[in-house]
């Protein structure tokens, strides 16, 4: 065996019939061109990786950090759901869709900082089995993977193989700290030692829960990298919907065409070299009232409005999420364009407030302004708006039972783990990216609202640049105004 191999993640015993005769491996080891593997200059998100990874390094002074990719995820026995990388990994490499499973970044403790070093499995040479006997890992069963120098001058990145990790992990002690949730094997090693290292026989894993904090809070600002794959995700997204639109006499004309929508969404995905950053919501007719509807197996019905909540994640894990609601056949009727332009109404006012400063959940609290008076105008509260917006209150929530806005980054639901007073109760600061999105949903069986109401679900989400000034609307070229929408369906 060639020095460099790893073991594989999960042995097979039952599929695999490659010869094992000494002649059969010393054939198919033998009469390979060399594989030239040049240096490439390192990749444009480089610094903006090191500069995250300077800064969690300031956090946490003497403590050594590690940070898995982790692996794929099983769908079921040997098949796997597609592998991406830890959100918190990918942020401090860089390494995003070409990432290798398994991968872990560590960071040593050094006199002034921190010296980071990536693990991951390099390519094994032809000189073992691995190439062609091993359908987990191996070269002709899961494409090529690439060399140690090839990685570090790509990411600007110490790199080491995988087969020298164990080494470090042996050497872990109470002051090291992992992201637990990204490779279970990693953290189960982490903890053993720990618990060794430990005197009292114990350990607390409260150092961890403040480093997945802090990860989370480097990411509540973006850099100008981020901010220009935000903008490019918002546009493969417009690209998206804009496909959907063509393909509507097709969608419409098909069972299931809700399946159609997804299907057309996720193509173009896919066929501009990238994935969408969650589940397609394609929702038409009542399904719109119901909020991931991600089953997406109805008909998409002239008359009604359909709900489209989609957004194309980029090979560097970068996801737009947008929502538009439009009108099967072209045109919203009467009672479609008086939801619709209250929940436009909603966005626009919560947008118009968005600048440095303000707290985040100010932008939630003016929406629902307009939905309280809306609602209440039409006859559906049984008090007066002011009165719904009281915190004891707040019937109009029955019509929209979620958040307002959310982070939007690596994750589309970014920041997740960042303390309330940073995210829900913080101030929002230039290069914060969020997601305005507001909805009205009138139940089909909603006996609170007149009939012509129930069955409607109307979402209208776009995602928002803080600036220094106030705030730009990332994804104000996807039409929104409900005339802008039906122009856009008739071109
Ligand atoms: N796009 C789905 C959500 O924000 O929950
Ligand atoms: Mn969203």
């Amino acid at each position: 065996m060639a020095d460099n191999t790893t073991d594989a993640p999960r042995a097979t015993s039952n599929r695999s019939t490659v010869p094992v005769s000494s002649s059969f491996q010393d054939f198919i080891s033998s009469g390979w061109a060399d594989s030239a593997d040049a240096a490439p200059e390192p990749r444009e998100q480089a610094p903006f990786a090191a500069a995250r990874r300077d800064r969690i390094s300031r956090l946490h002074p003497g403590r050594r950090l590690i940070v898995p990719a982790g692996s794929a995820k099983v769908r079921s026995n040997d098949t796997d759901y597609p592998f991406r990388a830890h959100s918190a990994f990918a942020h401090l490499t860089g390494w995003g869709a070409d990432a290798v499973s398994g991968s872990v970044l560590v960071m040593e403790p050094t006199a002034d900082g921190h010296e980071s070093t990536l693990y991951f499995r390099e390519a094994a040479g032809r000189d073992s089995d691995e190439f062609y006997a091993n359908s987990d890992i191996g070269e002709f069963w899961t494409g090529s993977r690439p060399s140690l120098d090839h990685v570090a001058a790509d990411l600007g990145l110490a790199t080491a193989n995988l087969k020298a990790l164990p080494a470090v992990l042996h050497a872990v002690d109470a002051d090291t700290l992992v992201v637990r949730d990204a490779d279970r094997d990693v953290t189960d090693a982490v903890d053993g030692r720990r618990l060794l290292a430990a005197e009292a026989g114990s350990i607390e894993n409260d150092g961890d829960v403040d480093l997945a904090r802090d990860l989370s809070e480097l990411r509540l600002v973006k850099d100008p990298y981020e901010i220009a794959q935000m903008r490019l995700a918002v546009d493969a997204t417009k690209k998206g919907f804009d496909d959907v639109i063509a393909d509507m006499p097709q969608i419409v004309a098909h069972e299931r065409g809700e399946r159609l929508v997804e299907g057309t969404f996720n193509r173009r995905a896919r066929a501009d070299g990238n994935t969408v950053g969650y589940d397609t919501i394609a929702a038409s007719g009542p399904h719109a009232c119901i909020l991931h509807w991600t089953r997406n197996d109805g008909a998409v019905v002239p008359g009604d409005v359909i709900l489209l909540d989609a957004g194309i994640e980029l090979e560097s894990y970068y996801t737009a999420d947008i929502t538009r609601t439009l009108p099967i056949d072209g045109a919203y009727t009467d009672v479609q364009r008086r939801v619709y332009d209250a929940v436009l109404e909603a966005a626009d006012a919560a947008f118009a407030i968005v600048r440095p400063g303000i707290l985040f959940r100010e932008i939630h609290a003016e929406a629902m302004k307009v939905i309280a008076a809306r609602t209440a105008e039409w006859g559906l509260l049984p008090v007066s708006a002011e009165e719904s917006l009281q915190p004891d209150h707040q019937y109009h929530r029955r019509y929209m039972v979620h958040g307002t806005s959310h982070h939007l980054g690596i994750d589309v639901h970014d920041c997740a783990q960042a303390r309330r007073d940073l995210y829900l109760d913080g101030v929002l600061e230039p290069g914060m990216v969020f997601t305005i999105e507001p909805g009205l949903y009138f139940q089909p069986d909603d006996l609170s609202v007149p009939e012509e109401y129930r069955g409607i679900g109307v979402r209208i989400e776009d995602d928002i640049l803080v600036t220094e000034s106030g705030a730009e609307n990332l994804s104000i070229g996807i039409p929104r105004t409900a005339d802008d929408v039906e122009a856009w369906l008739r071109r």
